[in-house]
């Protein structure tokens, strides 16, 4: 639980926070075509951090709190903070997600998808675009006197519905100039609970969905975060803040998406 008090950003920082959500928006658009059978983990970290650095920023990531590489590659069973390796090649069906914090300017953007390798099993299509579905109900929730619970609350209904679970074990998160601080932001939860969201507040919404049970569990490499059950987990990712009318997501490329 984060206790720290919940910071609304000012214009000028809200500014930062845009141009970090789009460079990191065009850095998982850079990596996409790159997602194919063959390809390492470790290769696309490699790119990651080339593109980063050439352009002029920072992989949150890397070092932090001693996490060794610059992305976040989650195949599979893998619900979250899987590391990039060159012994783990992508195959034909495999589902991965991609997840990236670029650092511009000391503000940071926090974004991920989940690509398919190739031809995935029509479960595992299913599991991809109900992730992504949850992640847009949830931004659909995010409104100035909107609260924390009814984010949760909009995926957890939908996940369940389609036969899925909701993680508990790793939650959205307040982002700025730091990584993670307040609020927290769950997946799962109660319509009218939790704190009252207001203009300036930046988190983001993270949902990660599995196959099978939401128990997980961390490897020993310490970061690795699988199912129990080794059935599939998917997630999705963006940064948003809520504005006077409504939400404003900052981990788009200009372009759309
Ligand atoms: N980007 C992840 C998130 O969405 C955090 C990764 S922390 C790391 O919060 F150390 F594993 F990189
Ligand atoms: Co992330
Ligand atoms: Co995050």
């Amino acid at each position: 639980m984060k206790t720290e008090p919940i910071v609304i950003l000012s214009t000028r920082e809200l500014d930062k926070m845009r141009q970090a959500g789009r460079l990191a928006a065009k850095l998982l658009q850079y990596l996409e075509p790159l997602v194919k059978p063959g390809i390492s983990t470790l290769q696309l970290n490699n790119a990651a951090e080339q593109w980063t650095q050439a352009h002029k920023a920072k992989s949150a990531p890397l070092g932090y709190k001693g996490f060794p590489k610059s992305i976040c590659t989650s195949v599979n069973e893998v619900v979250c903070h899987g590391i990039p390796n060159a012994k783990q090649v992508l195959k034909d069906g495999d589902i991965i997600n991609i997840d990236v914090t670029p650092i511009v300017d000391g503000y940071h953007g926090d974004t991920s998808k989940t690509f398919l390798v190739g031809t995935p099993s029509f479960k595992a299509k299913k599991l991809v675009e109900v992730t992504e579905k949850c992640l847009y109900l949830g931004i659909a929730e995010v409104k100035p006197g909107g609260r924390i619970g009814d984010i949760g609350a909009a995926i957890q209904e939908y996940a369940e519905a389609q036969g899925f679970s909701v993680v508990r074990d790793f939650v959205g998160h307040g982002v700025s100039n730091i990584f993670h601080t307040a609020p927290d932001i769950p997946h799962y939860g109660i319509r009218d609970k939790g704190k009252r969201l207001r203009p300036g507040m930046v988190f983001t919404i993270e949902p990660m969905i599995n196959e099978g049970t939401y128990e997980v569990e961390v490897l020993n490499d310490g970061w690795t975060a699988v199912t129990r059950d080794r059935l599939l987990s998917a997630q999705f990712e963006h940064t948003l803040a809520v504005t006077a009318d409504g939400v404003e997501i900052l981990t788009l490329p200009e372009d759309g998406n």
